[in-house]
């Protein structure tokens, strides 16, 4: 089958398509074929391998250990293993499995897979589960959140776009949005309260105060935000960088009653399964800004890299077959509602 594969650290350009094995289901397990994945921040600094010092403990110390990326994943199961019990040939599934980015790919049934929203194409479900469950597995530890005002910033990346929609739809807070000019309108149309646009307001400024605050992009800190938050307010951001880059802020995760966080993202079937009903419900809908094809994987990585993105960036892996094709792909500015 053909995959993105890299075999050293370093930019987009280390990455190839390549012939590699295919791989056959366990017991346990089902064989996707992916129709659809996804190039997210957290492939950019699989490939760089250089984010955190720390982070080569996991990913492997002079070359990476998994060789294949991607994560997001949306196809057709291919085959399963004889244990299992909720997945048939031919059901369409998606969800999030380490080496998405290829023809085929395994997961546990009971790992974090789920039958595709209907009304999804696989370009669409591939760009659900890694922003939403990420937005949703930072925001649950405060909850609840039903009434309270919270402030998204980065409210247009893949974790802001999904924070948004939780946050307004699911959790039923308060949400105010801060974004660039662009994407303003996109941002309210997911159903934030309030929109400021990062550019004309600082809303560290404006005298406005939070119940929480939530740095969906880890570009603020916890001492600049502290007096947007009201006392006993909690800021939490996503950047691991907070922790790392200034150990003393570790420690000072207090200033009187206000409280800081790090958002730790977990990766869960339940929660999945969450997502997908609300998509089913029409209380979340994926974000897409670009698709490329996995032959472009090099310049969709380096796109990512810029972190500009909207949304979610979607790699487009093997054709459905006839009878299967799902409906063409919805534009980006399709999303915003007239
Ligand atoms: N804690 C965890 O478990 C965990 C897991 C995975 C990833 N992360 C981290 O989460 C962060 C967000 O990931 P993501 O995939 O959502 O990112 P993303 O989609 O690449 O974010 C892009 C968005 O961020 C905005 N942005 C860029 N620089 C900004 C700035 N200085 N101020 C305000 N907005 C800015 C961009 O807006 P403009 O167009 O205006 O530039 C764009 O809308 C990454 O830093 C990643 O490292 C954390």
């Amino acid at each position: 089958m053909r995959a993105v594969v890299h075999d050293r650290y370093g930019p987009p350009e280390v990455l190839r398509v390549a012939e590699v094995e295919r791989p056959a289901p366990k017991e346990d397990e089902v064989l996707v074929r992916v129709h659809a994945s996804t190039v997210t921040r957290g492939d950019t600094m699989l490939v760089r391998g250089v984010e955190y010092r720390f982070t080569r403990l996991f990913t492997g110390i002079r070359r990476p250990r998994q060789t294949i990326l991607g994560s997001d994943f949306a196809g057709r199961v291919e085959d399963v293993g004889a244990a299992v019990t909720e997945f048939r040939i031919g059901d369409e599934a998606f969800g999030i499995e380490g080496g998405a980015n290829a023809e085929y790919v395994t997961a546990r049934e009971s790992g974090v897979i789920a039958q595709k929203p209907t009304g999804l194409t696989y370009e669409e479900a591939a760009a659900i589960p890694d922003g939403s469950l990420l937005a949703l597995t930072c925001l649950r530890p405060v909850y609840p959140l039903r009434g309270k005002s919270v402030l998204v910033y980065g409210a247009a990346g893949s974790i802001g776009t999904a924070a948004v929609q939780l946050l307004a739809h699911h959790f039923e807070a308060e949400v105010t949005a801060v974004c660039d000019t662009k994407d303003v309108e996109l941002v309210r149309s997911l159903g934030a309260r309030n929109v400021l646009d990062r550019f004309r307001e600082d809303f560290t400024k404006n005298g406005k105060t939070y119940d929480v605050i939530f740095d969906a992009v880890g570009k603020h800190s916890f001492r600049h935000c502290r007096r947007s938050l009201k006392p006993r307010g909690i800021y939490i951001t996503v950047d691991l960088g907070f922790m790392y880059h200034v150990p003393l802020v570790a420690l000072i995760t207090r200033f009187g009653s206000r409280r800081a966080k790090l958002g730790i993202g977990r990766y869960r079937r339940k929660d999945l399964l969450l997502i997908k009903e609300l998509v089913d419900t029409g209380k979340y809908r994926p974000v897409i800004d670009r698709r490329y094809a996995l032959d472009e994987v090099v310049e969709a990585t380096r796109y990512v890299g810029t972190g500009q993105k909207t949304g979610n960036v979607v790699l487009r892996v093997s054709e459905a077959a006839p009878g299967e094709r799902p409906e063409p792909a919805a534009k980006h500015e399709e999303q915003v509602p007239t």
